[in-house]
């Protein structure tokens, strides 16, 4: 009979120390808890990625549009430098071509012309140079360039002429060497 007495106090105790309602709801209420948690960590977690998602394209598209940007920049400058190269040269060409042409220019003013020079001349000599002049020269029509300068030289420093050098001397005293070269051209031609 103790023996009995005992098993079913044993009994009981176990009973009792089982799960209780209590303590299932208890659980039942920490596991939900955890569900919850992890729920929301969940969600969390994605909205996070998604952002840092956003956030990378984000600058992987801005550094690409700097860098597309960049590039621009470059093409355009490295353009500005090769048109402003290219005028320059182009500048260096022309001012090269004026040098060279510039010698002749010079060529050109320095060519006297001795038609012009012939005008005072003709007044006496005729403009075909074929008159006495003042009815005392020769004709100097026909003459070479050597003899026209040997004379106009020689009524310079008096080693030429007759009576009348006198009235020579003044007409081509003030005459250059290349002006009395370029007068006896024009006369030995008419
Ligand atoms: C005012 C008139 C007059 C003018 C202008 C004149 N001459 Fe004469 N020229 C003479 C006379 C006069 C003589 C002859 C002088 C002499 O006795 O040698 C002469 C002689 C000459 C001779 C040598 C001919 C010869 O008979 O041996 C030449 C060349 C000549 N003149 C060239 C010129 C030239 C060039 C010019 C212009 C720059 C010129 N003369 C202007 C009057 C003139």
């Amino acid at each position: 009979m103790k023996i009995v007495l005992a098993l079913a106090v044993t009994l009981l105790l176990i009973g009792c120390s089982e799960d209780t309602p209590t303590q299932t709801q208890a659980e039942k209420e920490i596991t939900q808890s955890i569900d919850k948690i992890a729920k929301v960590v969940k969600e969390e977690s994605v909205k996070i990625s998604k952002s840092v998602e956003k956030v990378t394209q984000e600058s992987v598209q801005t550094v690409s549009k700097k860098a597309e940007e960049v590039t621009q920049k470059t093409k355009e400058v490295t353009k500005k430098v090769l048109t402003e190269t290219k005028e320059v040269a182009q500048k260096t060409v022309v001012a090269i071509d004026k040098a060279l042409e510039e010698p002749k220019i010079v060529e050109e003013k320095v060519s006297i012309d001795g038609k012009a020079l012939f005008a005072k001349c003709s007044s006496c000599h005729g403009v075909n140079a074929d008159k006495k002049a003042l009815n005392k020269s020769q004709s100097i029509k026909g003459w070479s360039v050597t003899k026209l300068t040997t004379a106009i030289n020689g009524y310079k420093d008096g080693s030429y002429g007759g009576s009348m050098k006198g009235v020579m001397k003044p007409q081509i005293n003030k005459l250059s060497d290349d002006e009395i070269k370029a007068l006896a051209e024009y006369i030995s031609k008419l």
